[in-house]
């Protein structure tokens, strides 16, 4: 008896994992990305785990195992150089384009900001030792390399739902024909074109990837990560042998695809656990509002105050005629023509506002981020799409049923005052909605829960290799197969030559026959 109970002890504390030394690299100065990855490290230490955050964006109120390293804090524009463009005009771009002029450039010039911090620098030049490197997947490849430098396994985490580029590089099943690159708008993704350019972009971006983006962050990683271990792995091959990777995405709103064990969905870490609250003068706003609240937030990325004048005055006459309160995200001091009914304010906290029961719509850009917290709290959308990934996220609400999609060129007072008259007024926006919410939440664990927990295992089981895709072990031929299609094509043709010959030499003798006959009838 006392020995099960021993046991019974060792097996329950064998689950457990002792604190770690974990690193987390999410040193991205983008807001978005930053509300969303926070609680990933704050829980952990939290969790009692040594947690060391590379970060833009400093924590005041932390448990005593939460160190930062503080990187330069540059904004976007600041860094690919140049003026603040105005957001709007990226409306537009393909994803070509934006892969072109923002993502590939911004990416490398990030990570050089980053790598070239003085904390980061200094960091890089003490002894540390990590039982796990976690870092962000975004264009920060240069960074995978402190996996190597501490020789610990590392986990990656997306803010913006799957990646192609990932999904390919470990083997993952493509899943091209429902599966969209995640910066592609195409309208009908399942369609013969959608497809096509789906594929299309793939390859591109693959390829732009790994032979020319990547070995301009292997230069930064030679010029500011000096000293490394040899041989140095490569940056895709740190990729490729990725432990974990989480993706911020949910089969209960996005696409239900297969993923193998070590890629989970976490799909709104960041709405699991609450820790702020509305100020006290805004819920007076809301719980005010007798007809309910039209929400309008266009990002942290967007200016709302840079819309061009007729789309801005479009809004302000339709916000004018409702009865509703509306609340707007709006960056310049003043606005001229302001509707009695209209509150604008700079910032706003936009967890906290879509959690009130008063809130009636969102009418935003359709970022992820964004999105989910709309989704988890049950609030339709009208999504106008600036760029990246907010025109897919706005196709699957409006295929969903809980949103509207407008397009930026559409913008006019017309377009604008019946999409949001339809939406208030037609209960199934908001049912469609709330049943999306109660689904998104339906989870085994609480999506900060399954982070940690998979996190966790990854530690405790020593980089979990097992878990990773057996299809890593062959070569890419074999693991598509291409080899047994090809000899089985092969033996067809063949087969089929064979037959050709065949039939052509019966029908030769056929022909010789026909003739004697003729011959012979003709000679009786
Ligand atoms: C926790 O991490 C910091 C680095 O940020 C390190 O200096 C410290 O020694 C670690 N503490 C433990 C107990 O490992």
């Amino acid at each position: 008896m006392f020995l099960t109970n021993v046991y019974l002890l060792m097996v329950v504390l064998a689950t457990f994992c002792d604190a770690a030394n974990i690193l987390y690299v999410i040193p991205f100065t983008s807001k978005s990305h930053y509300i969303y990855l926070r609680p990933i490290g704050l829980e952990l230490a939290q969790r009692g785990h040594n947690v060391t955050v590379i970060t833009a964006y400093k924590e005041n109120n932390h448990s005593d195992t939460y160190h930062q390293v503080m990187v330069d804090k540059k904004e976007i524009w600041e860094v690919i150089g140049g003026e603040r463009p105005n957001v709007f005009t990226m409306v537009g771009l393909s994803a070509e384009e934006f892969h072109d002029k923002i993502l590939w450039g911004g990416g490398l010039a990030f990570t050089e900001v980053a790598l070239n911090s003085t904390q980061v620098q200094d960091f890089l030049k003490n002894d540390h030792k990590f039982d796990l490197v976690i870092s962000e997947h975004f264009f920060q490849e240069a960074l995978y390399v402190l996996a190597h430098k501490y020789n610990a396994p590392l986990a990656l985490v997306t803010t913006y739902g799957n990646s192609m580029r990932h999904n390919i590089i470990t083997r993952n099943p493509l899943q091209l024909s429902t599966l969209v690159s995640e910066f592609l708008d195409v309208k009908e993704p399942t369609s013969f074109w959608g497809r096509m350019r789906n594929l299309y972009f793939a390859v591109y971006e693959f390829v732009w990837f790994k032979y020319w983006y990547l070995e301009k962050q292997e230069a930064l990683v030679k010029k500011y990560i000096p000293g490394l271990k040899e041989p140095v792995p490569t940056l895709y091959d740190l990729e490729k042998d990725a432990a974990l990777m989480l993706y911020n995405s949910h089969f209960s709103f996005d696409n239900a695809v297969a993923y193998g064990p070590n890629i989970v969905e976490i799909g709104g870490v960041h709405l699991s656990k609450s820790d702020a609250e509305l100020p006290k003068d805004l819920k007076e706003v809301l719980d005010g509002a007798k007809y309910g609240v039209v929400y309008v937030n266009f990002g942290s990325n967007v200016r709302s105050s840079e819309l061009p004048l007729e789309k801005k005055n479009a809004f302000l006459k339709v916000f004018k005629e409702l009865k509703q309160i509306v609340i707007w995200k709006w960056e310049d001091e003043k606005l001229e023509n302001k509707p009695d009914n209209l509150v604008i304010r700079k910032w706003f906290p936009q967890k906290e506002i879509l959690s009130h029961p008063n809130v009636k719509v969102f009418i935003s850009h359709g970022g992820l981020i964004g999105t989910q917290e709309a989704i988890f709290h049950g609030i339709p959308i009208i999504g106008i799409p600036i760029y990246a990934d907010q025109f897919n996220n706005l196709l699957q609400a409006e295929e969903i049923g809980f949103g509207q999609m407008l397009l930026f060129k559409d913008i006019t007072e017309d377009n604008l005052r019946k999409m949001l008259n339809n939406v208030l007024k037609d209960d199934k926006y908001g049912a469609k909605a709330k049943e999306v919410s109660a689904r998104f939440k339906d989870r085994p664990m609480s999506a900060l829960d399954t982070a940690m927990f998979w996190i966790e295992y990854v530690i405790r089981n020593k980089g979990a290799p097992y878990m990773k895709n057996s299809a890593l072990k062959i070569d890419w031929i074999a693991s598509n197969m291409l080899d047994v299609y090809a000899s089985i094509v092969i033996v067809l043709l063949i087969v089929v030559y064979i037959f050709i010959r065949i039939l052509n030499m019966l029908r030769s003798l056929e022909i010789v026959n026909v003739d004697r006959k003729k011959g012979k009838q003709k000679r009786n």
